[in-house]
């Protein structure tokens, strides 16, 4: 593996998942692994857990990390081909990608999409020009459509927590929100379990926010919550903004809340939950406190799985 930006880019997510577990279990057993590798992180956005999980990683694996806040110490890039550079922006990504490309053997990239075009953000702008010019394998930290080291983590905890001879029911249900929220976690979770192909997975959101069918093929799309969390092993609760009114909040609908409530007939179901998130808003305290959350759980394993993840580039660069 060369990049890490979508699901798209493992050949064996099995392989990858045992091997994360193997790291939680033993995050020192290839400690020399990236001895002399240097590692870039570089955040257009905030982070907390991306950006602590994926250096305790490099670590554990010998590396030496380090963090550049583009978005807040960098210069102002300038990504468009051809600009005449007399705005604010101070330095052009031709320049810039390669210069990284030199200091660092493995560079991982943030950052969120703008939520006013579609296809703006579908383009991934930022993420492809520092794989197109840095030279370097990219490891996407989140990226304008997908958060693919999120996804992994996901999948990694709930093969911890089921172990029923059978496939789990998985469902994600979108949560209210104050904000307009990208569609990343929730698209890049549906393209990793419908990839994975070891679940009956189900996506229940209001009308009009169904999210784009490029991430959603092969999932059961419903409009009705409850039916949707009958019988649900693992319910994985995110908001997102509309997609086909791109980056809009069409309603509250407080409604959608997860509450025990919401749960009456989902007596097993563990709720998962990326973070960071709002309390009383998305999910109740009831349900975060309580015997069903694995969030802790679930943000624990992002060293694990970065580990994994790295540990595959390293053993590819050599
Ligand atoms: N889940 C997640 O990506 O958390 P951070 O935004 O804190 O990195």
């Amino acid at each position: 593996m060369n990049k890490f930006l979508t699901v798209k880019d493992v050949s064996d997510i099995d392989r990858l998942i045992l091997q994360a577990l193997e790291y939680k279990t033993f995050p020192f057993k290839d400690r020399t692994l990236g001895h002399g590798k240097r590692i870039g992180l570089l955040f257009f956005n905030p982070s907390m857990r991306t950006r602590l999980s994926t250096q305790i990683a490099a670590k554990n694996l010998g590396m030496d990390p380090i963090v550049l806040n583009v978005g807040q110490e960098g210069w102002a890039l300038e990504f468009a081909d051809h600009a005449i550079m007399n705005g604010s922006t101070v330095e052009h990504i031709r320049d810039a990608a390669p210069v990284l490309g030199q200091y660092f053997d493995i560079l991982c990239v943030r950052t969120f999409p703008k939520l006013l075009s579609c296809e703006e953000d579908e383009g991934e702008k930022v993420m492809n020009a520092f794989l197109k010019l840095s030279g370097v394998p990219i490891v996407s930290l989140e990226s304008t459509t997908r958060h693919p080291l999120q996804s992994l983590t996901d999948l990694i905890t709930i093969r911890e927590n089921f172990h029923e001879k059978r496939k789990p029911k998985i469902v994600m249900t979108w949560a209210p929100h104050i904000k307009a929220i990208p569609h990343c976690v929730a698209n890049s979770f549906a393209e990793w379990v419908i990839a994975e192909g070891n679940a009956d997975f189900t996506i229940a959101q209001p009308k009009g926010y169904e999210l784009s069918e490029k991430y959603t093929r092969g999932a059961k799309v419903v409009t009705d919550q409850a039916s949707a969390l009958e019988g649900a092993d693992f319910v994985y609760v995110k908001n997102w903004s509309s997609y086909e009114q791109y980056g809009k909040i069409l309603g509250d609908h407080p409604e959608w809340m997860l509450t025990e409530k919401s749960l009456e007939k989902a007596p097993h179901a563990k709720v998962m939950h990326c973070l960071p998130l709002r309390r009383n808003v998305e999910l109740s305290d009831e349900i975060l406190d309580g015997h069903r959350s694995l969030l802790t759980k679930q943000a624990a394993n992002r060293v694990c799985a970065a580990q994994s993840v790295l540990a595959h580039i390293l053993r590819t660069i050599g």
